[in-house]
């Protein structure tokens, strides 16, 4: 017995907080943290924004729930509005991330079926990438850390090495249906894939009759400073998962996709209990509306540039804790040049809350409301941290 009812799952930090304000958490003892980890791409507003709060609560005094077999208005609208601003005509709405992957891959397999290819079923997945816990989005992950012993790997799935558009024709089959890739790969260690690579990737699926997927659970609704990354690419999906940041908090996610594309994904194929509920549907619209705000994601790349500034002069003040600094708009790692583990607990010892990646990175993280004192006071912590660390290393050499 641990002592805890729960799931040894998570190794958490002792720390518990009871509430939040804009870019800060508070903890139950009144002590302030710096949040950039934003529920790891979730707050992407912050914590309590005010808009946010109003639809909620106003949706909350209305209805809560009521099942996808009525029409849901908030659902159409929100649908609607990401149709408007993306290459989508149709969109699925999910609960988490991990279900708007299984409706992608779910989507393409279909259309394969329908247009009388059953055999056609297989996803060519990449390196690094991560796209959530279930047993087919841990297969598509390919990562051996998550799939060791939860059974045989679900079938249907092969990977090629991170940013090899070169092995992924290859792996090109008759029984391949689509290709699945994160634009700017996140829990991978903050690996922008570069647009020519995009490119070549859409031209290959257009060759061989093959759905391109995107998964912009994390790197999507405004966190590199475009609606959507692939954006900065000019190269569109065929269908395109999406989560965290869209519900601000509130859990939610996405499968975007053209009318094309999901020609297969008719009455009775797919379902779901929760997902579009008009709670999630309210909150959505209400992200929505404040991302889409004349001028706000434009401030996200002048805030983007302000902070990979900063940082990229503490990694040259400290080479010994800072190695590189990647990433784009405001979804930035810190590769460490010592274990992340460390870099991260002296950045919380500072009070900034941060999170780790593959590939030995800190993924920095904040509110797309960060403001630039805050990205100042940020960007001080990292110092702090990076030189207690540099003279923990001194005195440790000294002795
Ligand atoms: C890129 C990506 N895809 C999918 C997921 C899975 O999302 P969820 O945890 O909501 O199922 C995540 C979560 O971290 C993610 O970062």
């Amino acid at each position: 017995m641990s002592g805890s009812a729960l799931f040894e799952t998570f190794s958490r930090a002792p720390l518990a907080f009871d509430h939040g304000e804009g870019s800060w958490l508070v903890t139950d003892k009144g002590e302030r943290y710096l949040d950039f980890a934003g529920g790891i791409a979730v707050n992407s507003l912050g914590h309590g924004h005010p808009h946010l709060v109003a639809a909620l609560t106003e949706q909350a005094a209305k209805l809560w729930h009521v099942s996808n077999l009525y029409e849901i208005p908030g659902q159409s609208r929100l649908g609607e509005r990401l149709a408007d601003a993306t290459f989508a005509d149709k969109v699925f709405f999910t609960n988490s991330g991990a279900e708007a992957l299984e409706c992608a891959i779910k989507t393409a397999r279909r259309y394969h079926f329908v247009k009388g290819h059953p055999e056609r079923f297989r996803t060519i997945t990449f390196e690094g990438a991560f796209h959530g816990r279930t047993l087919a989005t841990i297969a598509a992950g390919g990562q051996y850390k998550y799939l060791e012993g939860f059974g045989p790997k679900v079938e249907g799935f092969d990977q090629v090495g991170f940013d090899d558009i070169d092995a992924a024709e290859k792996a090109i089959t008759p029984e391949t249906a689509a290709i699945l890739i994160e634009p700017v790969q996140g829990e991978g260690g903050i690996r922008p894939v570069p647009a020519q690579s995009l490119k070549r990737l859409r031209q290959l699926c257009d060759q061989h009759d093959l759905l391109l997927i995107y998964d912009e659970v994390q790197c999507g609704i405004g966190r590199t400073g475009k609606l959507f990354a692939h954006e900065w690419s000019g190269v569109t999906p065929d269908i395109m998962a999406i989560a965290k940041g869209i519900g601000g908090g509130f859990p939610m996610g996405a499968c975007l996709a053209t009318d094309e594309a999901a020609v297969g994904m008719t009455a009775g194929v797919h379902g779901t209990t929760f997902g579009g509920n008009p709670l999630a549907m309210a909150v959505g619209n209400a992200v929505l509306d404040v991302v889409l705000e004349e001028g706000f994601l434009e401030d996200v790349q002048r805030k983007a540039l302000l902070i990979k500034q900063g940082l990229a002069a503490v990694a040259d003040e400290f080479p010994e804790v800072i190695e590189d600094i990647r990433g784009t708009g405001l979804m930035l790692g810190l590769k460490c040049a010592m274990p992340n583990a460390k870099v991260n607990m002296a950045l919380r010892d500072q009070h900034l809350l941060a999170v780790p990646a593959g590939d030995n990175v800190i993924r920095l993280l904040p509110p797309l409301t960060v403001t630039d004192a805050e990205i100042h006071d940020a960007l001080d912590r990292i110092r702090a941290g990076a030189k207690g660390l540099v003279e923990a290393i001194a005195s440790a050499a000294a002795k």
